[in-house]
């Protein structure tokens, strides 16, 4: 059987090392190589990692049906348990319809007299640290605020936020991306090694966390219509209810989803925007045209620089930045036949940063999502929410929050970074390597 070129790698063990010790680089390297269509192998387990527009538009659009989560997502049922993003058929059909009423434009715009509170809150103790000479830590502040957004737009709670939810996420996260590139090659999870220690305390605070919640919104239900009430009491008759299992399950999937990802994105954004002054400037003349006012949902459509700047950092640093799927049937991608059962993986990063989708692919330009630059883009070259019926179901929501913070901290802050490149991180989702730090002045 024909297979695809592959990179060079060690006879055994394959790909193996290049996976553990830098799987950002060695996936952007194959793409530049190879391009369209390349295999890794991992000991005697083959993965193919497609990175051609119409292989990728073919699994996750048109033969999805074929295309369930790969067993690489395994390791995420640890901590999401089998939610929304790693159930698939029917199960993930039923799930996704608990979804949907939280997410319509009108329930969307409900939710940003909350991103604007939390987002003053913010910027006021900014001002304390500014007033100080301290830098900001980017990195934690945006988890912070996005992790309060989600909690009180779909669960109606305020939740304390310490160093020790913080830790414990980063770490839940870092341990488990290390493991999803890894499988199946991963020691057992039971193994009393410290790392799997420090994991399941990890996973047992967040867990206690997630159950308070549940228990808080059954002592007390102050919002009948936001998504916690509607998983418990869903207003389509013909859904299954969730169980407390699964209750549980979701509740930590869009706990964990609603805020880590957007908090990438915009620490991401801010560290460009404070490299790179020219273009922080046509952000701010941008919404300081839109007076002192405080800024709504409608103001959105007067902000597309700020928007093009989102979407420039979600090309260049997607926060998941690559995904799996295994085939149900035979298939066939580029004239390669996929067997049965194959683990086939696709990176929007490398994608994103592909030289025969984009000019100077490395180079941060929101000028290229101009709305009629934009329209020319091959389709499925720009995959940041992924695509077909796996599209993000809070891509919406995610945009309406981060345009509103982005563009609400730049009109009062000017932000400058002096310092080495900051480097990505391979967690779960792409993070940078350390915190990133950053220096404000009051405008
Ligand atoms: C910039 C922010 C975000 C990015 C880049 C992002 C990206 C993604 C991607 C790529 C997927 C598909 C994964 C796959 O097919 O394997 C996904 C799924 C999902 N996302 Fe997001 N996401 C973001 C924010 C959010 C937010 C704020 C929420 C909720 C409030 C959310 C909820 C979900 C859910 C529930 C799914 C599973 C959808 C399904 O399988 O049907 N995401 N997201």
């Amino acid at each position: 059987m024909k297979l695809p070129p592959q990179p060079k790698g060690l006879p055994i063990s394959g790909h193996f090392k290049y996976f553990r010790t830098d799987p950002i680089q060695f996936m952007l390297n194959t793409a530049d190589t190879y391009e369209d269509i390349a295999l890794f192998k991992l000991f005697n387990k083959k993965i193919y990692f497609i990175n051609h527009p119409d292989y990728i538009e073919h699994v996750l659009q048109k033969n999805y049906k074929n295309y369930h989560k790969s067993p690489g997502y395994k390791p995420i049922q640890l901590l999401g348990g089998m939610g929304i993003f790693t159930t698939d058929g029917e199960e993930w059909l039923r799930r996704r319809k608990f979804y949907q009423p939280a997410f319509t434009n009108s329930s969307i715009q409900s939710y940003t007299s909350t991103v604007v509170d939390n987002s003053n809150i913010m910027l006021g103790d900014w001002d304390k640290q500014a007033n100080k000479g301290q830098k900001v830590n980017v990195s934690m502040e945006m988890t912070k605020i996005t992790m309060s957004i989600i909690s009180e737009t779909l669960f109606s709670l305020r939740i304390e936020f310490g160093t020790e939810l913080w830790e414990n996420t980063s770490y839940a996260l870092s341990w488990l991306g290390k493991r999803v590139l890894k499988t199946p090659f991963v020691m057992p999870v039971k193994w009393p090694s410290k790392q799997n220690r420090k994991f399941h305390a990890a996973i047992a605070s967040l867990d206690k966390l997630v159950y308070d919640i549940i228990s808080s919104k059954e002592e007390k239900n102050e919002n009948p219509e936001d998504l916690l009430s509607r998983f418990m009491n869903p207003e389509d008759e013909k859904l299954k209810p969730f169980t407390a299992k699964e209750l549980r399950d979701e509740v930590m999937t869009i706990f964990i989803a609603g805020h880590e990802t957007s908090a990438n994105v915009l620490a991401w954004a801010f560290y460009k925007l404070a490299s790179l002054p020219d273009i922080q400037e046509k952000v701010y003349q941008e919404v300081s045209a839109l007076g002192d006012k405080e800024l709504k949902f409608e103001d959105m459509h007067d902000l597309p620089y700020t928007i093009q700047v989102l979407s420039e950092t979600m090309r260049m640093y997607p926060p998941v930045w690559h995904m799996g799927r295994m085939n149900l049937e035979e298939d066939e991608i580029g004239g390669y036949v996929i067997p049965k059962g194959s683990h086939v993986r696709l990176s929007p990063l490398a994608l994103h940063r592909s030289k025969n989708y984009w000019d100077d692919p490395h180079t941060f330009n929101p000028d290229r999502f101009e709305t009629e630059k934009a329209k020319q883009q091959t389709p499925f070259t720009y995959i940041p929410f992924g695509a077909g019926p796996r599209l993000c179901a809070g891509r919406n929501f995610a945009m309406m929050e981060m345009v509103l913070i982005l563009a609400k901290t730049i009109r009062q802050y000017k932000l400058s970074y002096s310092g080495p490149e900051v480097e990505m991180a391979p967690l779960m989702t792409l993070r940078s390597k350390g915190d990133i730090f950053l220096d404000i002045s009051q405008r």
